[in-house]
């Protein structure tokens, strides 16, 4: 692709700083995610990679530095004179409806059905109609293999199962990106994979993610970017086989020694 014909990144995180009181979590991130590109995040505890999504996906607001959806300013609008106005709480949540995420405990609605929970945002923010919410959360718990679950409640669904619903409970928005918050570190391990085979499938269709997850294998066959992250910085990213299997700092080789 030529300079000019190249694509605006659908994630422009620039010098992104988070503090909470004194404490400096994000320490000046800058990340680019272009469309269609699958970025997993690495890092020890604490690192800041969950303060990162929290800000991309405007739970936390930012304490210096941007980030761009899509080439829009998320959470300002700059006036004629560059001066930037936090935008209306309406405005942030027409942005955040954008952006999807599944977070490590699935946060599903314990007294509707699979299908319910489904649909529920459709209806009360996109408007949707219940007949236009229903069909669609239908063929989303199709897709995430659940065409016999939809009826179930939360309670009724294994973990693996309520992750599935919660990743259509975000696909239904139609988002432009979609966030993962370690979904498969609360699961059971022989439930991981059927969330991954999900994950992958929604990869391979060609949806941008971005995912923080400890599952390396995941990152070697899905990811187009590794990041590695520590101490709220970007310590090292590229391809997966250039990060995880020859890292240059010592910090990603000592944070993999640990993982792998
Ligand atoms: N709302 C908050 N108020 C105060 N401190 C916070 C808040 N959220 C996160 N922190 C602190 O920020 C630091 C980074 O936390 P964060 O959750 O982003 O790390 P992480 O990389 O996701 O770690 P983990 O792998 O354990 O999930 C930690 O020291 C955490 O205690
Ligand atoms: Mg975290």
């Amino acid at each position: 692709m030529t300079a000019t014909a190249a694509a605006t990144p659908m994630v422009d995180v620039r010098q992104a700083h988070k503090m909470f009181g004194d404490l400096h979590v994000l320490r000046g991130v800058d990340l680019t995610v272009q469309p269609g590109e699958v970025c997993v995040v690495l890092g020890p505890s604490g690192s800041g990679k969950s303060t990162l999504l929290r800000c991309l996906n405007e739970l936390e607001v930012l304490t210096g530095g941007s980030v761009h959806l899509d080439g829009e300013l998320l959470g300002y609008r700059e006036d004629s004179a560059g001066r930037l106005h936090r935008l209306h709480p309406t405005a942030i949540a027409k942005q955040r409806s954008r952006i999807g995420m599944v977070f490590q405990r699935f946060h599903l609605f314990p007294h509707m059905t699979a299908l319910e929970n489904v649909m529920e945002a459709q209806v009360q923010v996109l408007k949707r109609s219940k007949g236009a919410a229903r069909v669609k959360a239908v063929e989303l718990l199709e897709r995430v293999g659940l065409a016999d679950r939809m009826d179930h409640y939360p309670a009724q669904l294994s973990g693996g199962q309520q992750q599935r619903v919660a990743i259509a409970r975000a696909l239904a928005m139609d988002p432009e990106i979609m966030l993962f918050d370690e979904p498969t570190s609360a699961l059971d391990p022989e439930l991981v994979g059927e969330v991954l085979a999900v994950m992958k499938d929604l990869a391979a269709g060609g949806m941008t993610m971005v995912v923080v997850t400890h599952e390396i294998g995941f990152a070697r066959e899905v990811a187009d970017h590794v990041v590695f992250m520590d101490e709220g910085v970007v310590v090292e990213e590229g391809a997966p086989a250039a990060v995880l299997d020859a890292p240059r700092e010592e910090r990603t080789k000592d944070f993999l020694s640990h993982v792998l």
